[in-house]
C-alpha cells in the first residue's frame, strides 16, 4: 500500500501575533514545520506535500530540499487545505496521513503506531487523539456506546460537547480515495465560517465507513501551538526529550532541568555538561568534553577532551584537548589546534592557534594565523581594523609575544621571536629576533618630592 503524507502549513498564525508565519517560529532550534518533516520522515512516503499560503515564499525558503507543495492563497480552513491537494492526490490509491504544521511533538514513533493501528482495523479513517488536562481550544472527539462519530471544533461545541477531555491532535490516516471524495461534500456552515477536514468523520460515519481513534498515552505529545504561551511549553517538553536521549546515550547533564540544547546538537558519550549551558545549531561534541556553567556554544565542533569553562563559542572548532575560559570568546572561524590554552577574558575571531599555544589573558586576536607553542603575554592586541580594512598576522612558532605588545597588522613575527612587553610592533619581526618597541625609561632623581601627590604623604 502506498503512503502519502500531507503537512498543512498555510495558516498565518494570529494568535501567535507576529510577522513570522506559525511554522516557522522554533522549537529547540529547529522551526515547527521541520519538527513535523522530520516525524513524517519515519513513515518514508511515497508522496510528500506541504501546503503553504501564508507567506509562503519564506515557508518554501526554510525547506532546503524543495519539497512539493501547493499553494492555499486563502486560508479558507484545515478542510480546503486539503482539497486543494486533490490535483496530486486523489486518482492514487494509498493511505494518507494527514498532519498540522504547528504539532512539533507528535513522534516519528508514534506515526508508525498510528499508520500501523490504522491498517490492521481496516478503517477508512484513524484519528490520533488525546486526553487532555484542559481540552479548551482543541476539536473534541464525540463517541457514541464508545463508537466515534464526529468532531466538534471549540467554538462550535454545545457544553456538554465542551466537558469531554478526549481531543483532536489534528494527525489522521486516511483512506485516500475516500479522504478527498468526502472533502467535495463539506461546506463552511460553521462559527469561523471555514471548511473543516474534521467534518470528514461525520461524512464517513453516516456513509457506514469506519472510523478508529488511535489515543496518544501522553497528552503532552499532541500539544498545538497557537501562541507564545504553548510554543514556550512545546520547547520546554522537547528539551526535556532531548536531554533524556542525551543522559541515555551517556551524557552527563548535572542539571538537565536548566541545560538547553537544540534538537540537532550531536554530543558523545562520557561528555559533562553543568546546569546552565547553552548549545546551539550545528553543533558536535565529542567524548570526554566538559562544559561549564554558564556557557554558551553555537554551531561549533568541540573535539574530545575539551574544556569549555563560563565561555562563549561561535561557529568555532576546537581541536582535541584545547581549553577556554573562565569568561573567554571565540568568534566565528576560530580554530584551536590541539592543546591550545585560552584563558580568562581573551576574545579570539577569525583565527587558528596552532597547537599548544596559550593566551592565557586579556587579550585580542583576530585575523591571525598562529603556529604552535606560541606564548601571547597578558594584554596582546593584534589591531587588525583601520576603520575600514581587515589586515591579517601571522606569527611562526615559538614565538613569545610580551604581555601588552600591540601588534599593528598586516604583520609577521618569524619562529622564535620575542616581542618585549609593552612593545608597539608596526614592522616585521625577523626569525630569532628581539624587537623592543617602546620608549626608553628616563629617571629623575628626587623629583617626586616636588609633585603635589608627596606632599599629600607628607601632611
Ligand atoms: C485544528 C483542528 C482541531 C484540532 C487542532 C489540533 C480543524 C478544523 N480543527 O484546530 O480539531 O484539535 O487543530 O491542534 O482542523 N491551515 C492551513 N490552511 C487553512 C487553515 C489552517 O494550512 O486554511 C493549517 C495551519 O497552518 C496549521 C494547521 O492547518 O498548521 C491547523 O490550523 P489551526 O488554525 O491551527 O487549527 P486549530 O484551530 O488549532
Ligand atoms: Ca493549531
Amino acid at each position: 500500500m502506498k503512503k502519502y503524507a500531507i503537512i498543512l502549513a498555510a495558516g498565518k498564525g494570529t494568535r501567535m501575533k507576529s510577522d513570522l508565519p506559525k511554522v516557522l517560529h522554533k522549537v529547540t532550534g529547529k522551526t515547527m514545520l521541520d519538527h513535523v518533516r522530520v516525524a513524517v520522515s519515519a513513515l518514508s512516503p511515497d508522496k510528500e506535500v506541504i501546503v503553504v499560503g501564508h507567506r509562503a515564499d519564506d515557508v518554501l525558503a526554510s525547506l532546503a530540499d524543495g519539497p512539493e507543495f501547493v499553494k492555499q492563497e486563502e486560508q479558507l480552513g484545515t478542510g480546503h487545505a486539503v482539497q486543494i491537494v486533490a490535483p496530486l492526490l486523489d486518482k492514487d490509491e494509498g493511505t494518507t496521513l494527514v498532519i498540522a504544521g504547528d504539532t512539533p511533538l507528535i513522534s516519528g514513533d508514534t506515526l508508525e503506531k498510528l499508520f500501523a493501528y490504522h491498517e490492521s482495523e481496516g478503517a477508512t479513517a484513524t484519528i490520533l487523539t488525546a486526553i487532555a488536562p484542559d481540552p479548551t481550544g482543541y476539536g473534541r472527539i464525540i463517541r457514541e456506546g464508545g463508537q466515534v462519530t464526529k468532531i466538534v471544533e471549540q467554538k462550535d461545541a454545545n457544553e456538554e460537547e465542551k466537558a469531554v477531555p478526549e481531543i483532536n491532535t489534528g494527525t489522521y490516516v486516511f483512506d485516500n480515495k475516500a479522504l478527498f471524495d468526502a472533502l467535495t461534500k463539506i461546506n463552511n456552515n460553521n462559527n469561523q465560517g471555514e471548511y473543516y477536514l474534521t467534518d470528514v468523520i461525520e461524512i464517513f460515519k453516516n456513509a457506514g465507513q469506519k472510523v478508529c481513534a488511535y489515543s496518544l498515552d501522553d497528552f503532552e505529545e499532541s500539544l498545538g501551538v497557537n501562541d507564545r504561551v504553548a510554543l514556550s511549553q512545546a520547547e520546554k517538553s522537547m528539551r526535556a526529550r532531548i536531554n533524556h536521549n542525551h543522559m541515555v546515550n551517556g551524557v552527563t547533564l548535572i542539571d538537565p532541568e536548566t541545560t538547553y540544547i537544540d534538537a540537532d546538537v550531536e554530543i558523545a558519550p562520557d561528555a559533562l555538561i553543568e546546569g546552565n549551558v547553552v548549545i546551539k545549531g550545528k553543533t558536535t561534541i565529542k567524548s570526554g568534553v566538559v562544559i561549564t556553567n554558564g556557557s554558551r556554544i553555537v554551531d561549533s565542533v568541540l573535539h574530545s577532551n575539551v574544556e569549555v569553562r563560563n565561555s562563549t563559542v561561535e561557529s568555532s572548532i576546537m581541536e582535541t584537548g584545547s581549553n577556554i575560559g573562565p569568561y573567554g570568546h571565540l568568534r566565528p572561524q576560530t580554530i584551536l589546534h590541539e592543546n591550545v590554552h585560552v584563558g580568562n577574558f581573551v576574545e579570539i575571531k577569525g583565527s587558528t592557534l596552532g597547537a599548544n599555544t596559550k593566551a592565557g589573558h586579556l587579550t585580542y586576536i583576530g585575523n591571525a594565523t598562529v603556529g604552535e607553542d606560541v606564548n601571547f603575554g597578558a594584554g596582546t592586541i593584534t589591531v587588525n581594523y583601520d576603520g575600514q580594512n581587515k589586515f591579517h598576522t601571522e606569527i611562526e612558532d615559538h614565538a613569545f609575544v610580551g604581555s601588552n605588545s600591540t601588534l599593528i597588522a598586516p604583520l609577521h613575527i618569524g619562529k622564535n621571536a620575542l616581542t618585549a612587553a609593552g612593545s608597539t610592533i608596526t614592522s616585521d619581526v625577523p626569525d630569532d629576533t628581539v624587537a623592543i618597541g617602546r620608549a626608553r625609561q628616563t629617571d629623575k632623581i628626587g623629583r617626586a618630592k616636588k609633585l603635589p601627590h608627596y606632599k599629600k604623604l607628607d601632611d
